[in-house]
């Protein structure tokens, strides 16, 4: 395998990727010799896939069969719709990583296999899961996923490797706010806590300055436009296009010719948007951004004096009411020195390099583990108990152990179970592997002593290893994390094809036409998302069954759907 690791920024709007060689972090251009790709993919006329500039020029006239800001859909398990087909946030994100793959792999001139991918600090287990996936998908060797505003750091602390200081990254891209307080003294860089919010970003502010243009040309012209998809698509881009020249103008005229039209007369929108009104329309959505903040300082225990810097990250930083209300809200004036849109893919290289032991000075860079880490034990009363070794949010990599014993005298095997997650019952949490550590001696007439040691290293690795302390004999299990095995997530589309499927077109017909009523809603309601989300997982298993043709199964989900309908 060739030693070429590249970094790359899987954004919410666009992707980036860069390498790091001759010392420093270079970005990689793509076919059409840009660094930035739109996040966009699409299917085209004749069902190819297309991705990137390609499909977003595709979006204002085939919005139907484009997809964008798949990112937000990670996780979810949402199918997304090109024209007929229907697809995971992860394959279409896999044809996204895929593309980055070639461009790379020409742009380099090898075959670029191996790729460290940054994340929003604050993705769960199951958002990181799936974009592994995606990189699998696409055929890279996922070496490690990096948090987006350590990356962001990174790039910035490979220039300043003397500087000691406590530096607060704010991330606000397009889909997502990221906040992360880091400390980086001698080439050391220290993450003490991140948070953040998955749905605030760009996008956030198009909407707002959508439904106020939206508003404005119904009411002149008393047509509605929000059904219309094509109307909605231009709207848009239009909406975006004036959000970004307001970061520079006071005033701008947004001018969309035909947007609708009315007893067949085409009726076009003209509108004239000044910088005090947009401001007005995004000031609560940039005051969100506070609470996160707050919260990394709290658990960091560092006050605002005490804070060095600030570090613009992300594509909406540059709306001039942020720093302004960064300023007002912190007391100090942000670094613009990182390029806001290139810098998370340029981390993405350093740590690629890192891992590649590449670099020349040594960088130290140190995360916290998002999640708890543990083993299942047992006492008289309970037999699922999780016990904790490594807690959340400590500084990796780290080594934790505990004193353990056996059961019972006479016990010569243990069965060691580890597990990650929040939960005090062992097996409500993720069951990441076990092992057995046997030839404990059975001759004395005491329980035996054991320990048990966690490190969990930088590249999310964790290593179990249990000592029987009488005899020191070991036993150790490694797990990787990225590898952890998940449900795969198969592909239902074809769920027609079966043999039994006519028994249940009716019924999907009717949930999959509830759910395009609701997805309106969705945005603005947090408990419909959750009912969307069940119907949807209800609807893949059901789909699932069909193609396996599995019928009692399916009766039951398709029950359970018409129950849900019902409601
Ligand atoms: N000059 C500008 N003024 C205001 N907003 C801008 C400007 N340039 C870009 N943006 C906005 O920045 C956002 C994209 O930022 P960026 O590329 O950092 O996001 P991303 O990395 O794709 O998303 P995320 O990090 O949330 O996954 C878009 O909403 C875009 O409209
Ligand atoms: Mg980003």
């Amino acid at each position: 395998m060739s030693d070429t690791i590249i970094g790359i920024d899987l954004g919410t709007t666009t992707t980036e990727a860069a390498i790091y060689r001759d010392n420093k972090p270079e970005m990689i251009l793509n076919f059409d010799g840009q660094i930035v790709t739109p996040s966009v993919v699409g299917l085209d006329e004749s069902g190819n896939m297309i991705v990137g500039e390609k499909a977003r020029a595709q979006y204002i006239l085939a919005p139907e069969r484009t997809a964008i800001e798949m990112k937000r859909k990670i996780g979810t398990k949402k199918p997304i719709k090109l024209g007929k087909e229907s697809f995971s946030a992860v394959e279409l994100s896999a044809n996204l990583l895929s593309y980055v793959k070639r461009y790379a792999s020409q742009y380099l001139e090898e075959e670029i296999t191996r790729a460290v991918i940054s994340v929003p600090a604050y993705f769960d287990d199951i958002q990181r899961q799936e974009v592994v996936e995606a990189g699998k998908k696409a055929g890279f060797v996922v070496e490690r996923i990096i948090n987006e505003p350590t990356a962001a750091a990174m790039s910035y602390g490979i220039d300043h490797m003397e500087e000691e200081s406590y530096v607060l990254v704010y991330d606000l891209g397009g889909g997502t706010f990221d906040v992360t307080l880091l400390e980086m003294f001698d080439g050391v860089l220290e993450v003490k806590a991140s948070s953040g919010d998955n749905r605030l970003g760009g996008k956030d502010f198009d909407e707002r300055l959508i439904d106020w243009l939206r508003t404005r040309f119904e009411e002149k012209h008393g047509v509605k436009i929000a059904q219309n998809v094509y109307a909605m698509a231009r709207l848009k881009e239009q909406a975006e296009q004036c959000k970004i020249a307001l970061s520079t103008q006071e005033e701008v005229t947004v001018r969309i010719p035909m947007l609708a039209e009315k007893n067949h007369v085409p009726l076009a929108l003209e509108e004239t948007v000044s910088r005090k009104q947009f401001e007005e329309l995004i000031s609560d959505l940039i005051e969100r951004t506070h609470q996160p903040i707050h919260v990394v300082m709290a658990d960091s225990g560092i006050g605002r004096g005490e804070l060095a810097m600030v570090l613009l990250v992300g594509g909406s930083t540059r709306v001039p009411l942020v720093t302004q209300d960064l300023k007002e809200f912190l007391g100090i004036e942000p670094v613009t020195e990182v390029h806001p849109d290139y810098c998370v893919a340029q981390g993405a290289a350093v740590c690629a390099a890192m891992i590649g032991e590449q670099l020349e000075d040594g960088l130290v860079m140190t995360d916290v583990n998002p999640y708890t880490l543990g083993v299942r034990t047992v006492d008289l009363y309970n037999d699922d108990i999780m016990s904790v070794i490594i807690p959340r949010n400590v500084t990796i990599p780290v080594t934790k152990h505990d004193t353990f014993s056996t059961l019972y005298p006479g016990q010569t095997v243990v069965d060691i179970e580890v597990y990650q997650g929040e939960s005090e019952v062992a097996s409500r949490n993720h069951f990441l592997g076990h092992f057995l550590l046997e030839g404990i001696p059975a001759t004395t007439r005491e329980n035996e002593k054991l320990d048990i040691a966690f490190t969990y290293n930088i590249n999310g690795m964790l290593q179990v290893e249990a000592t029987v302390l009488s005899t020191g004999k070991k036993a150790n299990l490694v797990i990787d994390l990225m590898d952890s095995g998940k449900e795969e997530t198969v592909d239902v589309s074809n769920w027609r094809e079966a043999d039994c499927a006519s028994a249940y077109r009716s019924i999907i017909r009717r949930a999959e036409k509830w759910l395009r009523q609701n997805e309106k809603d969705e945005e603005r309601s947090e408990d419909k998302g959750a009912e969307n989300a069940r119907l949807e997982e209800l609807l893949y298993q059901l789909k699932k069954a069909i193609l396996e043709e599995d019928e009692d199964q399916a009766d039951e989900l398709a029950d359970e759907v018409e129950e849900m309908l019902d409601e």
